[in-house]
């Protein structure tokens, strides 16, 4: 018998709902009810939801519901303050477009993501290179590009070349591999912030060669805000915080038979490296530093950078696990 669940008193001298105690009037049966203390009323939610059939749904929503009453207890959460907190949370929901995806961005500023991302990374099979977010901006069938292509329509204050090879763990090249990159235009915005007909810009696809190789065109990225016109700017802002992220290429590299690696590179000369808003820039093996005149690269005349990338082999737990965020209008159309 759950210990939350129990009749009042019933007899006489309790001033029970039986009234009389001479035996005149037949008691009427005690209701049972739920008789909930700070503490037990979390007992009472996780009986009821005891009966979600599958074992891994059930598991996370039991540990979500006793973390949350954990915390609204520790805190002693007033009515005031969770009504605040329904109200945020119908404002992030409200936010939402096909092209926004504000509860991506929650996640991001208070490191969620990035946890997520790193417990993700401990799973993989082999070593492989770090990871990073993929962040509340990728797009799904970007454009694809042949070898040497410029990503960027607006290439007025110079170009970027990034080149180097997709390998597996041991070293060897995957040919054929797919490097998708999306990046802030010139303008220091993504195409998703500054182009709202849907056109795409500084995103692309290529597609390695037999030797493993990739080489592409872009622009320098440049720091930049996170959206601070919605709820979690409002947020940030009110935590004081900058919002800024360290300027950044995003990867979306994939092979047959490998782990998919979603990472980005951060550039060195950054202000923003150790203080990333959303908590990307976890690896200095992932910082870049663009150089001019890189005799190896095939791109002359503008400044390069080389980088190596490395997957791991699938595993049959990464076929379902999922990537660490995802299209926002992938979402939306669920
Ligand atoms: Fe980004």
């Amino acid at each position: 018998m759950l210990k939350w669940l129990f009749g009042q008193k019933t007899d006489g001298a309790s001033g029970g709902n039986g009234g009389g105690g001479n035996g005149a009037t037949p008691k009427k049966p005690a209701p049972v009810v739920l008789n909930l203390t700070p503490e037990t009323v979390v007992d009472a939610v996780l009986e009821q939801m005891s009966t979600t059939p599958d074992p891994r749904m059930r598991q996370i929503q039991e540990s979500a519901v006793r973390h949350l009453h954990a915390f609204a207890r520790e805190v002693n959460l007033t009515p005031g303050e969770w009504l605040q907190g329904i109200e945020f949370m119908t404002k992030v929901g409200k936010i939402c477009t096909p092209e926004r995806q504000e509860f991506i961005l929650l996640s991001d500023t208070v490191g969620l993501s990035a946890l997520v991302n790193l417990m993700h990374d401990k799973t993989a099979l082999e070593i492989a290179t770090d990871t990073s977010l993929l962040g509340p901006f990728f797009r799904e069938n970007p454009p694809r590009y042949p070898p040497g292509g410029q990503i960027c329509k607006d290439i007025s204050k110079g170009e970027l070349a990034i080149y180097g090879r997709v390998m597996d763990a041991k070293g060897n090249p995957l040919a054929g591999a797919e490097v998708g990159i999306w990046q802030t235009a010139s303008d220091g915005l993504y195409d998703i912030q500054s182009m709202p007909n849907g056109e795409m810009d500084a995103r692309g696809v290529f597609t390695t060669d037999a030797g493993g190789n990739y080489l592409l065109r872009t622009v320098m990225p440049l720091d930049y805000s996170i959206p601070m016109d919605g709820p979690v700017g409002a947020m940030v802002r009110m935590q004081k915080r900058h919002g800024m992220r360290p300027a950044h290429l995003h990867f979306l590299i994939s092979a047959p038979g490998q782990r998919e690696l979603v990472t980005a590179l951060y550039m060195s000369d950054s202000n923003y490296l150790a203080t990333d808003t959303v908590f990307g820039s976890s690896s200095v093996d992932l910082v870049a530093d663009p150089i001019t005149n890189d005799p190896n690269c095939p791109l002359k005349g503008i400044p390069a950078v080389r980088y190596d990338f490395k997957l791991s082999r699938m595993s049959e737990a990464d076929m379902k696990g999922g990537r660490v965020g995802s299209d926002p209008g992938a979402i939306l159309k669920n």
